[in-house]
């Protein structure tokens, strides 16, 4: 395996490049000396996150569709490396709106991957998902055991991960999924129906309202901090191929992209209130309120990152509590 564990002297398209994740992305990589191209519609993605971005010459933005296999072409042209995190997120949204998260994030990831081959990238490294484990009741979740999938959304997450593997056997396109578990951290959006649990308890408890907690607040999450996810990035666009191929067991070229230890609701909810009443102590006073579980969730979910570390080297820096002190640092002097 190679020393280097960041992307240099490159050029990398980041798809979803203006979201939560992607926008983090993009601005490490142009930190880092990279030219970087960003390809985002701005379905939920904002221009705001790429403020800095915007400003350095290294950056490119074109906003298009990844249903569009032009700008597909157009973005992708003279890249090194493809980071794919365009997609439409959110199990809920896909129980709603199934044929728009199946178009984008099926028939969009067939085009860009398409696009990518053509073009020869050195590597293709995708978003997948924990939502793949589906049903799977088995604890921690290891890369090769899954169950059936509880949403739409999952599906598209899982055809992605089978895609990939069919493009690298047809077409010998290196190919690497990272499975995320719930991440977190700067610019994860407050706002919407489709928001996620800590910046929304984070909104709500900076304005003294009662978060609700769906059923008892027992159901429990591997809770990833946005700089994990943006060190699996890195290693997974630039770690030996030849290593990725060793791994016996299926599904070779995907990774779980998580600490590997897991917080219920109720604990998440103690330390987001420990963290914001630093800022303002009347949040100490803020209570939680209990409502039904939501269709589609899991009780539990936790990975083991065994794989990761082995393959990919991927070693992750920040435990929930260090990545929600950081991550409600944030939100206070930004959103405040
Ligand atoms: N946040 C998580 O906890 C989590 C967990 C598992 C997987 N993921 C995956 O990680 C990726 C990034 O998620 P995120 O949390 O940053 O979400 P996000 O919604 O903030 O980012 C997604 C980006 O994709 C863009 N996009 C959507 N449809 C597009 C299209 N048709 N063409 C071009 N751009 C389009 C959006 O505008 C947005 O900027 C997604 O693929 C998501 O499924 C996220």
């Amino acid at each position: 395996m190679t020393d280097k564990r960041i992307i240099e002297n490159s050029k990398v398209l980041v798809t979803g490049g203006a979201g939560f994740i992607g926008s983090n992305l993009v601005d490490r990589l142009l930190e880092q000396g990279n030219q970087v191209v960003c390809l985002d519609n701005f379905a939920t993605g904002k221009r705001e996150n790429l403020e800095l971005a915007l400003q350095n010459k290294d950056f490119t933005l074109i906003e298009g569709d990844i249903r569009n296999f032009e700008d597909c072409v157009k973005a992708v042209k003279g890249c090194d490396y493809v980071l794919h995190q365009a997609a439409l997120g959110s199990v809920p949204r896909s129980i709603k709106d199934p044929m728009t998260s199946t178009d984008v994030n099926i028939g969009g990831f067939v085009k860009m991957l398409f696009a990518a081959k053509e073009e020869g990238v050195k590597r293709f490294v995708y978003a997948a998902s924990s939502s793949t484990y589906g049903d799977s009741t088995i604890m921690p979740k290891v890369e090769h055991i899954i169950g059936n999938p509880l949403s739409p959304y999952a599906i598209t997450k899982y055809a992605n991960e089978i895609y990939a593997q069919n493009f690298t056997d047809t077409y010998g396109i290196e190919t690497v999924g990272l499975r995320y578990f719930n991440v977190f951290g700067r610019r994860q959006d407050p706002n919407g129906a489709y928001a996620a649990v800590i910046p929304k308890f984070v909104m709500q408890l900076m304005a003294h309202e009662s978060p609700v907690i769906n059923g008892d607040g027992k159901f429990s999450r591997d809770f990833t901090y946005v700089e994990n996810v943006i060190q699996a990035n890195q290693l997974a666009a630039i770690v030996s191929y030849d290593k990725i191929l060793e791994v016996g067991v299926g599904s070779k070229s995907v990774f779980n992209v998580a600490y590997g230890d897991r917080t219920d609701l109720n604990q998440l909810f103690n330390i987001l209130k420990e963290n914001l009443s630093k800022f303002d102590s009347e949040i100490l006073n803020v209570d939680v309120i209990h409502g039904e579980n939501r269709v589609g969730d899991i009780p539990h979910s936790l990975a083991n990152i065994d794989k990761g570390r082995s393959i990919l080297g991927y070693d992750p820096e920040y435990d929930i509590r260090l990545g929600l002190s950081e991550a409600c640092k944030w939100y206070w002097e930004n959103l405040k």
